[in-house]
C-alpha cells in the first residue's frame, strides 16, 4: 500500500473506497451508523483458536457489541453506545523511528479519535516530561493526546512517592539534571545525581566523564574516613585505628549523604560514572556515601540497608532510526549485573526492581489510566455516564517488541482487576525480526496476531471488533 489511504469501514454495497480526509470520515462515520447489526460477525475463529479461548465467549461478544455501536452521529446522546475496547499503542517501532513518524502513525490516531476508540500511549521510552513528551508527539502526529492517555516508563515510579517523598534519592539517565527534574516533578523532594557526588569529590571517578555539566551541591557532605591517630585514647581506652574510625563513624555518620534509593529513568550515557557510583551504594553501609559494609565480606551483600534499585525499563533492544536495533536500558541493567556478578563471585543475585512494558505493575499502571482515561474523555464526548460505565472488555497492545509489548500483554491479559482482556499485536516496523524471533505456541512472546504496519494491526482489531474492514 502506497500512501496510506486507509479504505474504511464502509458497508457492502457503499459506493467507492475512501481516504482517510476529515470530510470523508464523517462521511463514513455517518454510514457506520446506519451500518446494521446484522453486518457485524464474530471475529475470524483464527482468534479463538490462537487465544484458546472458548468459542462461545467470542460469539456472544461480538453478537452484544453490534448493538452498542452506536455512533456520536446518531441524533441523541441517550442513543450512544461506548466502544468497550481500546488500544495502548507502543511508540518506537510503532508510530515513530526515533523522532520520524511511521506510516499510517498520524491516519490511524486521528480515526480512533474520530470514532471515538479511546487509546493510551504506552512507551518504555522517557527522559523528559510527559507533558513535553506530549506536545511533541501532538506536533508529529497531529494528535491531541494530553498526558492522561500517555505513560512512559518512569511515569508509575510516582508510586513509590508514598515511602521516598522524603527521602533522598539518586537519579541516573540520559540527562542528570532533567532525570532530577522529572523526580522533582512528580514529587520526590531529596534527588541526588551521580554528577552532584563527581563534582564533589571527583576523587570518586579518577577518570574524565562523558557529561561535563557540573553537578548541583549536595544536601549533605560526603563521608570520608577519619584521620585517625593510631592509639588514640578515648574515654581513657586506647583504640586501633579502626575502632577509632568505627567509633568516629557511629558518632558522625548520620551528617552525611546517605541515598535511600536509586533510579534509573532512561538510556544512561554515562554508564562508567554512574556503574562506579551505583555500585559504591550497592556495598555501602546504609547507603552513605563512601562507605563499604562488613556485612559483604560476610557474603550478606545488599544486607545492611543498601539503597533500593529501580530501573524503568529493561529493554536490551529498541527500534531507532538505524537499520539495525539499538541497545536500551536493559543493556546498561546487564552491564551493572555483570560487575555485580565479578564483584560478589557469583554469589549473590543483584537484588533489584524494573519496571516498565512487560511487567506487570507498568501493565497494572496503564490499564488503570486508560479505564480513567476512557471515561473521563467518553463523557467528555457526550456519552452518558450510564452509557461509559458498561466499561472496557478489551484492549489491543500494539508493539513491535515481543520480549516487553508482546510477553507484558499476553501475561497481563484477564489478569487485572477488570478482568480486560488484552489482546497482543505484533507489527513488524520495529525489532521484531522473523528470523531471530521465532517463538514456539505457548511461548509469552508469541503474539495473538502479526501485522506489516499499525494500519494493518488496528484494521484486524477492528475487524475482530466485528467492523466491515476493505
Ligand atoms: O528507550 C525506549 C525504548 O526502550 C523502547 O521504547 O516506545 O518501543 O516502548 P518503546
Ligand atoms: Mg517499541
Amino acid at each position: 500500500m502506497g500512501a496510506l489511504s486507509l479504505r474504511l469501514f464502509t458497508r457492502p454495497g457503499v459506493v467507492g473506497c475512501r481516504s482517510l480526509s476529515r470530510s470523508s470520515t464523517v462521511a463514513t462515520a455517518a454510514l457506520i451508523n446506519k451500518r446494521s447489526p446484522s453486518l457485524l460477525r464474530p471475529p475470524p475463529p483464527s482468534l479463538v483458536a490462537t487465544r484458546g479461548l472458548k468459542d462461545e465467549t467470542f460469539s456472544k461478544e461480538a453478537s452484544t457489541l453490534g448493538k452498542r455501536w452506536i455512533r456520536p452521529d446518531a441524533p441523541s446522546p441517550s442513543e450512544w453506545e461506548a466502544p468497550s475496547f481500546a488500544f495502548a499503542f507502543d511508540i518506537d517501532g510503532v508510530l515513530l523511528h526515533e523522532r520520524e513518524p511511521l506510516e499510517g502513525a498520524a491516519q490511524v490516531l486521528a480515526l480512533l479519535d474520530h470514532y471515538h476508540i479511546p487509546f493510551i500511549l504506552l512507551t518504555n521510552g522517557g527522559g523528559k516530561f510527559e507533558r513535553d513528551r506530549v506536545a511533541e508527539l501532538n506536533q508529529k502526529l497531529h494528535s491531541n493526546m494530553t498526558t492522561d492517555n500517555f505513560c512512559q516508563s518512569h511515569t508509575p515510579f510516582q508510586e513509590l512517592l508514598p515511602e521516598y517523598a522524603d527521602k533522598t534519592i539518586l537519579v541516573t539517565g540520559s540527562d542528570y539534571e532533567k532525570c532530577r527534574q522529572i523526580m522533582q516533578g512528580y514529587g520526590f523532594r531529596s534527588v541526588v545525581t551521580p554528577g552532584d557526588i563527581f563534582t564533589a569529590k571527583p576523587e570518586v571517578f579518577p577518570f574524565e566523564t562523558v557529561g561535563k555539566e557540573m553537578g548541583k551541591p549536595l544536601p549533605k557532605p560526603l563521608w570520608t574516613p577519619p584521620k585517625v591517630v593510631e592509639g588514640e585514647t578515648v574515654k581513657g581506652k586506647v583504640l586501633s585505628a579502626e575502632e577509632a574510625e568505627k567509633e568516629e563513624e557511629e558518632k558522625r555518620l548520620g551528617e552525611h549523604l546517605k541515598i535511600d534509593a536509586m533510579f534509573v529513568l532512561n538510556d544512561p550515557r554515562d554508564w562508567a560514572l554512574d556503574v562506579q557510583v551505583f555500585m559504591d551504594l550497592l556495598q555501602s553501609k546504609q547507603g552513605y556515601v563512601g562507605t563499604y559494609s562488613e556485612e559483604n565480606n560476610r557474603g550478606n551483600w545488599q544486607g545492611d540497608g543498601q539503597p533500593k534499585l529501580f530501573f524503568s525499563n529493561s529493554d536490551l533492544i529498541w527500534a531507532a532510526k538505524y537499520h539495525l536495533p539499538r541497545f536500551g536500558q536493559g543493556a546498561f541493567q546487564h552491564a551493572l549485573v555483570g560487575i555485580w556478578k565479578e564483584v560478589t563471585e557469583g554469589k549473590a543475585e543483584l537484588k533489584r526492581t524494573s519496571f516498565g512494558k512487560p511487567h506487570r505493575e507498568t501493565y497494572e499502571y496503564a490499564e488503570e489510566m486508560l479505564v480513567r482515561h476512557r471515561e473521563e474523555w467518553l463523557k467528555s464526548k457526550g456519552y452518558p455516564q450510564k452509557v461509559v460505565r458498561q466499561g472496557l472488555k478489551r484492549v489491543y497492545m500494539v508493539g513491535d517488541n515481543p520480549e516487553s509489548d508482546i510477553a507484558g500483554a499476553n501475561d497481563y491479559d484477564g489478569k487485572g482487576k477488570y478482568g480486560t482482556e488484552w489482546v497482543s499485536l505484533l507489527v513488524e516496523t520495529g525489532v521484531y525480526n522473523e528470523l531471530r524471533m521465532n517463538f514456539k505456541e505457548g511461548d509469552v512472546r508469541k503474539a495473538d496476531v502479526v501485522r506489516k504496519n499499525v494500519a494493518e494491526a488496528i484494521k484486524w482489531a477492528l475487524m475482530n471488533e466485528g467492523w466491515k474492514v476493505e
